[in-house]
């Protein structure tokens, strides 16, 4: 091992990685000798790469799309959130294993905790957009947490069905048509698809249903403010966007690869949300 400690984010492609600017802002805050870099690696280079760990002072990677299933197959060890999710976004090597996590389970726990206190004693039943991967971390986080129903609604209804019954029972599949029945008595309601992201189509979904004290949470963080979030916003309820969980899934790679758990910070936040606006300014 070099004595300079190495992580990076791992991908295909791999320039719009917001990891980078995260990691690297912590580094900096805390003085931390270290290098965090962008590995462009196409799918046939993964398991070269997934090898490389724990060489040459490279600690530990980020895996982003279209790797984290390949990640997922390539861990010695898994930790429960990967295990139950069937995805790997977090890697490293200990007693010559190469571990891997799915840290979006707990940057979206996290991100609910802070921005939305309290949130657990309001809800009972949650419903859940989407049926990827994304999704799929968010319900074995509302299941590991006790919420005892969830319906998911998805375009390709199969998907919905697949992923109710791997959480069944607490877990059960459900259609559009369902949504102001189900949006009706839920706590909490989630966008984990890509509808509503710049440049994807937006999503359409009413909420008059929905009671002021529920929460909204979407993962979509560009725009950092979604329709959906501003249509809650007007109805009274909470509301949040995925700019929190992006920050959050990030802390446990750095505390493992650099020894620090860090803090996601104003700063931090600022930071982040002024380069996506800036992305977005180049996109228009
Ligand atoms: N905030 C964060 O930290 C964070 C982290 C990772 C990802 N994300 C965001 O999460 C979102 C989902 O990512 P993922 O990895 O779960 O993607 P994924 O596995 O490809 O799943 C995409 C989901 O969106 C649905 N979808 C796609 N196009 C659609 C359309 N035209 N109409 C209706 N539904 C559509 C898919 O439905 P089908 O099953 O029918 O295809 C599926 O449920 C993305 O916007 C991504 O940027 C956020």
């Amino acid at each position: 091992m070099s004595a300079v400690r190495r992580a990076g984010v791992c991908g295909w492609p791999v320039a719009h990685s917001r990891s980078p600017l995260i990691h690297g802002y912590w580094l900096a805050r805390y003085r931390l000798e270290g290098a965090y870099e962008r590995f462009a690696v196409p799918p046939l280079g993964f398991a070269d790469f997934a090898a490389s760990i724990g060489v040459d002072g490279l600690v530990g990677a980020n895996v982003t799309v279209p790797h984290k299933e390949a990640a997922f197959a390539a861990c010695d060890r898994l930790t429960d959130s990967a295990r139950a999710t069937g995805a790997v976004n977090t890697l490293w090597r200990e007693g010559g294993a190469l571990w891997g996590d799915n840290t979006d389970v707990a940057g979206f726990l996290a991100s609910l905790d802070a921005e939305a206190p309290g949130w657990r004693e309001r809800v009972d039943s949650a419903v859940v957009l989407g049926a990827g991967g994304v999704a799929r971390a968010i319900v074995q986080g509302l299941v590991s947490r006790g919420v005892e129903r969830i319906a998911i609604v998805n375009r390709t209804p199969a998907r919905a069905v697949a992923l109710a019954e791997r959480f069944a029972p607490a877990v059960r599949a459900a259609t559009w048509d369902d949504l102001p029945q189900l949006l009706a008595p839920a706590g909490l309601l989630v966008n984990a698809t890509i509808l509503g992201m710049a440049g994807q189509p937006p999503l359409d979904v009413n909420l008059a249903a929905l009671r002021p004290e529920a929460v909204v949470a979407d993962v979509v963080y560009v725009p950092l403010a979604t329709a959906l979030v501003e249509a809650a916003w007007r109805r009274g309820c909470v509301a949040i966007g995925g700019l929190g969980m992006l920050l959050r899934q990030a802390a446990p790679g750095f505390a493992r690869w650099f020894g620090k758990t860090p803090e996601v910070t104003a700063e931090l936040r600022a930071l982040v949300e002024a380069d996506l606006r800036a992305g977005e300014k180049g996109r228009t």
